[in-house]
């Protein structure tokens, strides 16, 4: 059994995973599943009205709080389509304050460049009372969302994130799928929200929330199915939290990351920094019982979320998780794969900061620049000037291969997200990861990480901290592919 330090030490339920009995047997099954053909061809069309909502969520005890949302509801939108859809968005700019432009980013997708949602980098972003649209068919199968792309920290912290699933990769259907969408809410003691960003914060690993929810409550109980085996995609959309997420007593396995099935890997604990998200397989509790869902990385292990059992057995089996099917990815050329070294550092600024604390937090200015900067990629931080955004961090050729060293030179952990690729984790300098493809990966304090990545489609894409404070204050770069 892990005991908490194992996991904080980060390294120990990999090690548990890489020597489970799942892995050998699915090998072949992934090799033999690629998703050949697209499973639908219709167009979904979705009307978004981005604007200020007064909500009240479970989490919120009976208050009311000015959320940003994208639609009306109770709690975020959630869109599913299935592979070969063409996803059609329009959105109205409705967001309270003069100058809030908006722009919606589709993270983890391979689209077109025209299609990301970056303000200036790849479309002028969207005033308030403007109107923008989107037209992509999403090329992947998996778990993915959507968000803006300026003043991040803000519209994250006020709710404003939507969920996108693209079905397609199960060989059979499980019993039930569940979407689980994690965030911490800043608020004070009277209940309105805290300011979302400090300087102490943003020169440490961000600006804590107040409140934990899961989909919005507190520790939810989640009725499902008996003995079934049920999917659940776990998603960490909190603006700063790094979680290490583990059920206290229960078979399960990881089947994918960031949407990419893998070998199913026994689920001991997974840790995931923001914008991170696993899918797992769990065999639910017998009639009547439950199954916690824990988050280990905090004082005390918080429980996330609680599965309760209703009905009759579904199954009596062994628990055999069946690998997802997966898309054709261009395969790594490792051995000719130019090595692109990457280095996260903070700024003198930064350090400075660090070392005192106190201050306004980061304040964005017009053309969703910030006043001053803490953090960098290869020592220049972003923001230069949006009408002349300054060279590339590099500039990479379609199809071609490559090994980003990521290295990680501060005492901060940085979930590292690079726009419309995925990365294939190769090798850590810190720890015994398995191979797996990922959108976002986390660099632990002072770890070096190799990821091979093919280039993709031509264009301007982002490279940046998924803490959205790192972001904003400086860690934040982008790539060319010509
Ligand atoms: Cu979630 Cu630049 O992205
Ligand atoms: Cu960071």
């Amino acid at each position: 059994m892990l005991t908490r330090r194992d996991l904080m030490m980060g390294s120990a339920a990999f090690a548990a995973s890489a020597g489970a009995g799942f892995l050998a047997t699915s090998h072949k099954a992934l090799a033999r599943d690629v998703i050949a053909e697209p499973i639908a061809h219709g167009v979904k069309s979705v009307a978004f009205d981005l604007a200020e909502r007064p909500t009240a969520l479970p989490c919120f005890g009976g208050k009311t709080l000015p959320l940003w949302t994208f639609e009306s509801g109770p709690t975020f939108p959630i869109i599913r389509m299935k592979l070969g859809e063409r996803l059609d968005t329009v959105f109205k700019n409705h967001l309270p304050r003069e100058g809030e432009v908006a722009s919606i980013h589709w993270h983890g997708l391979r689209i077109p460049n025209t299609q990301d949602g970056v303000p200036y980098l790849t479309q002028q972003p969207i005033a308030p009372g403007g109107e923008g649209r989107y037209s992509f068919v999403p090329p992947d199968t998996g778990s993915f969302f959507f968000h803006t792309h300026c003043n991040s920290t803000e519209h994250f912290g006020r709710g404003l994130i939507g969920a996108l699933i693209i079905e397609g990769d199960e060989i059979t259907p499980s019993d039930g799928e569940y979407v689980l969408l994690m965030k911490d809410w800043r608020l004070g003691p009277g209940g309105a929200f805290l300011p979302f960003s400090t300087d102490e914060g943003a020169a440490k690993g961000g600006t804590p929330g107040t409140i934990r929810s899961v989909n919005g409550a507190t520790s939810p109980v989640i009725t499902v199915p008996s003995s079934a085996n049920i999917r659940i995609r776990f998603y960490n959309l909190d603006p700063m939290r790094i979680s290490e997420i583990g059920f206290e007593d229960a078979q399960a396995a990881i089947i994918a990351i960031d949407g990419n099935g893998l070998p199913p890997m026994t689920f001991e604990s997974w840790r995931l920094g923001t914008a991170m998200r696993v899918d797992i397989l769990l065999r639910t509790a017998p009639p009547g019982e439950s199954v916690k869902l824990y988050d280990y990385y905090s004082k005390e292990p918080v429980v996330l979320a609680e599965f309760k059992s209703e009905g009759p057995p579904k199954r009596t089996d062994a628990f055999e998780p069946l690998p997802l099917k997966v898309m054709p990815f261009p395969k790594l050329d490792e051995a000719n794969a130019q090595i692109i070294p990457f280095e996260f550092s903070a700024t003198p600024t930064g350090q400075a900061i660090a070392d005192i604390g106190a201050g306004p937090g980061i304040e964005l200015g017009p053309l969703c620049l910030a006043k001053r900067t803490f953090w960098a990629i290869n020592k220049r931080s972003w923001p230069q000037d949006h009408r002349d955004l300054g060279p590339p961090l590099a500039v990479l050729k379609s199809g071609q291969s490559y090994i980003f060293e990521l290295d990680n030179t501060t005492p901060r952990s940085h979930p590292i997200h690079i726009h419309g690729h995925t990365f294939e984790v190769l090798n850590s300098s810190k720890r015994k990861l398995p191979r797996f493809r990922c959108d976002t990966v986390l660099l632990i304090p002072n770890e070096r990480i190799q990821v091979g990545v093919v280039a993709g489609l031509p264009g301007k894409w982002m490279f940046h901290c998924h803490i959205l404070e790192h972001q904003e204050a400086g860690m934040m770069g982008y790539i060319e592919v010509v």
